[in-house]
């Protein structure tokens, strides 16, 4: 996809990547993702950010078809995370460039990746600017969203925010602007990619969506990282993002299950039964037939999270292992839940299920339901209670 002009003599240089489907343990849905770097013809050539070492070269043809990439002259680091670094040594060889702007942490991280103690970094701090000709370069470091070295830059004659990983979204596409595509699928896509990558900041996203509204109250173009440049939805992007972080959910649970020879599916099915009896939604996925992500996303509206797993090897199933560890580490908050499973013998997967979602910080309603070998009308009936109380739980909690 070649060069796209987003502003007067600013370019979209990105590369498209339309065949990666998993981002470090994250799946991106086969939708694919792209890389997305800025180019600035101004009195001084600027680059913002960078690709995958992998696809440098058809970094090098975007620009190459622009100006030479001895003719850059600076170039922003705003995040080194590979995907958006891997291929600076490769430019910054060529480049040669009088300055290479990060953060303080931003420089501590290339030094660590690259150890390349030579280049000509530029530190710079929330409220520093630089002068590139006619525009100015603001920056605001944005410290863990979404890592240490994150930082924002914000060209304020073209009211335009290079925001770095924030308010992106994984979509290949050779359609780059927001309102060439329909929107309620670009939100999803955003919802997706903030609830398996931005979550954990949450609060912080309050703190940096006050701050960025008071410094640059003019934006009128989000140019993110990943996925499509903001031009006409501005506003949704960034309701979306203040709606994401304060965690506001509705009357509807997830059941996020395993199951061996298909007593717990049944369990499952009840429990379900009992919230829908209560009027309140339900979204049951089978952990071996959805993504962990996958099931994360549908989370992010749903008040209640429950977990049901079969007793294997006086444990829980792999996949639910991998499934509660990861909701941990994304620290949903603000959810209510309860656990459900069947066993042969010795039967600790609910204590398991238990001991974990409590770490993962959810609250939980009831003891849980246990059930020996294959449930009987009157076990599956326990169930539906089960799947009652946690609907009254969720009741209370969007009332409170
Ligand atoms: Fe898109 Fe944090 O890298």
């Amino acid at each position: 996809m070649p060069p796209i002009q987003i502003k007067e003599n600013i370019y979209w240089v990105g590369v498209v990547d339309w065949n990666e489907h998993d981002f470090h343990g994250y799946s991106l849905a086969r939708k694919g993702t792209s890389y997305n770097a800025y180019l600035v013809l101004d009195e001084k050539i600027t680059l913002f950010d960078s690709v995958p070492e992998k696809f440098k070269l058809d970094l090098y043809h975007q620009i190459r078809s622009l100006v030479k990439l001895e003719d850059i002259d600076i170039v922003v680091a705003n995040h080194i995370e590979p995907d958006h670094s891997g291929a600076l040594p490769w430019l910054m060889d060529r480049i040669k460039p009088e300055k290479l702007y990060c953060s303080t942490q931003g420089k501590a991280m290339l030094l660590d990746h690259f150890h390349q103690p030579d280049w000509p970094y530029e530190v710079v701090k929330t409220g520093d600017s630089m002068s590139i000709g006619k525009r100015t370069v603001q920056f605001m470091e944005t410290r863990m969203l979404h890592w240490p070295d994150s930082m924002f830059s914000y060209i304020p004659e073209d009211k335009l925010l290079i925001s770095n990983d924030a308010f992106g979204l994984n979509k290949a596409s050779s359609k780059l602007f927001d309102d060439e595509h329909d929107l309620s699928e670009l939100m999803d896509a955003a919802s997706h990619y903030y609830h398996n990558i931005i979550l954990p900041f949450s609060p912080l996203v309050q703190k940096v969506l006050a701050r960025v509204s008071e410094t640059w109250p003019d934006i009128d173009m989000i140019a993110p990282d990943h996925g499509v440049v903001w031009r006409s939805h501005v506003a949704d992007i960034v309701a979306a993002y203040d709606r994401y972080s304060r965690q506001i959910t509705g009357p509807r649970a997830v059941i996020a299950y395993d199951t061996m020879w298909k007593s717990t599916e049944k369990m499952a099915k009840a429990v379900a039964d009992g919230m829908l009896q209560e009027g309140i939604e339900v979204r049951l996925m089978n952990l071996k037939a959805y993504h962990h992500s996958d099931v994360m996303a549908e989370l992010a509206d749903a008040t209640a999270i429950v977990c049901g797993c079969p007793t294997h090897n006086n444990g829980i199933m792999p996949v639910m292992a991998d499934f509660l560890t990861y909701m941990k580490g994304l620290k949903p908050s603000g959810r209510v839940g309860a656990a459900f499973g069947s066993y042969g013998w010795s039967g600790e997967s609910v204590k398991h299920l238990n001991e974990f979602m409590e770490k993962a910080r959810i609250e939980m309603v009831s003891p849980g339901v246990r059930v020996k070998n294959v449930p009987t009308h009157e076990s599956l009936a326990e169930c539906v209670e089960l799947g009652r109380t946690v609907a009254r739980a969720v009741k209370a909690r969007i009332e409170a």
